[in-house]
């Protein structure tokens, strides 16, 4: 009872108090510990007089520590911090996309209209798929170290030069009617400046069926730019590419007359976007297609230049520099 009443009177308003009572009553070797251990050489009688009141005693001793705990832990959390818990939240900043992603993204969802699905392809790549499969002549100039990045301990292996790789893999895995579409990272050996960088991103495009002819292709280019610049008109410039026959590369006027499509800003003039061709029949032979029964076009957009006239970008390396002050303007 005595100490029941101690206990109760006790006062606990300081750290220093709160652990001292623990030490005095509740520690090992304080006084409730040791009046269990007494409890235990005690006859049978006298377990039933005592056992009630010691569980007690314990029970408000516990509590009490408990209680003097937390209040002072919530002491501490409102005064010590000067908290002001009426104050409105920091606002979450929400990412954005980048402008690589959202052209991409467009370009996908222009040519899903149309029926191209979507196919990935390794940016580590073994030579057959990125060049021997392609056409390109053993002694192509392509394939030069000045131009690939070559994997040290494998030759065999390179980082791609292009989406073109994908072209070959599909068509290996895929039967025709083929319509596949492979954004992605390519690596190229160049100098860096505000115009070039040694990894960009293209869009690969392939279609295979029977019958495809060059029409189809520049058909399917003009739906594109429309679709993705507005009104505009294409220029296809005789090219050579060794995995097309005939080869083109394509420009855009962008920006006709009056009739400037809302996204890009102010100015006129012809863009250069991609290269393309009908697929070379040296290429279907290579990857299991009958050029006999089937023919096909192929392209591949260059994305970067394209979202740097959108979004009037002077510099290439802006799209790699993960500069915050960059990234949060889209
Ligand atoms: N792979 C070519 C390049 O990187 C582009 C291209 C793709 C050309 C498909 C023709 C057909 O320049």
């Amino acid at each position: 009872q005595e100490l029941s009443q101690e206990i109760s009177a006790a006062l606990l308003s300081t750290p220093e108090e709160v652990e001292a009572f623990r030490l005095k009553y509740l520690s090992k070797k304080g006084i409730i510990p040791s009046l269990f251990d007494e409890f235990k050489t005690i006859g049978g009688a006298e377990k039933k007089t005592y056992g009630k009141p010691l569980n007690e005693l314990k029970k408000l001793a516990e509590e009490k520590f408990q209680s003097a705990k937390s209040t002072l832990e919530n002491k501490n959390l409102t005064t010590s911090s000067n908290c002001d818990f009426t104050r409105p939240a920091h606002l979450l900043s929400v990412g954005s996309r980048h402008p690589v992603s959202m052209v991409i993204e467009e370009m996908i969802e222009i040519f899903s209209r149309i029926g191209f699905t979507v196919l990935d392809g390794p940016e580590i790549e073994d030579d057959w798929h990125n060049f021997t499969a392609l056409n390109f002549p053993p002694d192509h100039p392509a394939r030069d170290m000045q131009d690939t990045f070559f994997i040290s301990k494998n030759p065999d292996m390179a980082l791609r030069t292009h989406t073109s790789n994908v072209q070959v893999r599909a068509m290996e895995t895929m039967k025709p009617p083929i319509r596949v579409l492979a954004p992605g990272r390519v690596y190229r050996n160049e100098a860096i400046s505000a115009r070039s960088h040694c990894f960009f991103h293209q869009i690969e495009g392939l279609y295979i069926d029977k019958n495809v002819s060059f029409a189809d292709l520049k058909q399917t280019l003009l739906y594109f730019t429309e679709s993705f610049f507005g009104k505009s008109k294409i220029r296809m410039r005789p090219s050579y590419f060794p995995f097309t026959e005939p080869s083109a590369e394509v420009d855009v006027y962008w920006g006709l007359e009056n009739e400037v499509d809302y996204r890009i800003t102010k100015g006129t003039g012809w863009l250069e976007i991609l290269g393309c061709g009908m697929v070379d029949p040296n290429v279907l032979q290579a990857c299991g297609i009958d050029p006999n029964e089937y023919s096909g076009f192929a392209f591949g957009i260059g994305i970067e230049r394209i979202a740097m006239n959108r979004y009037q970008i002077p510099d290439i390396r802006m799209l790699s520099e993960n500069d915050v002050r960059f990234l949060r303007q889209f």
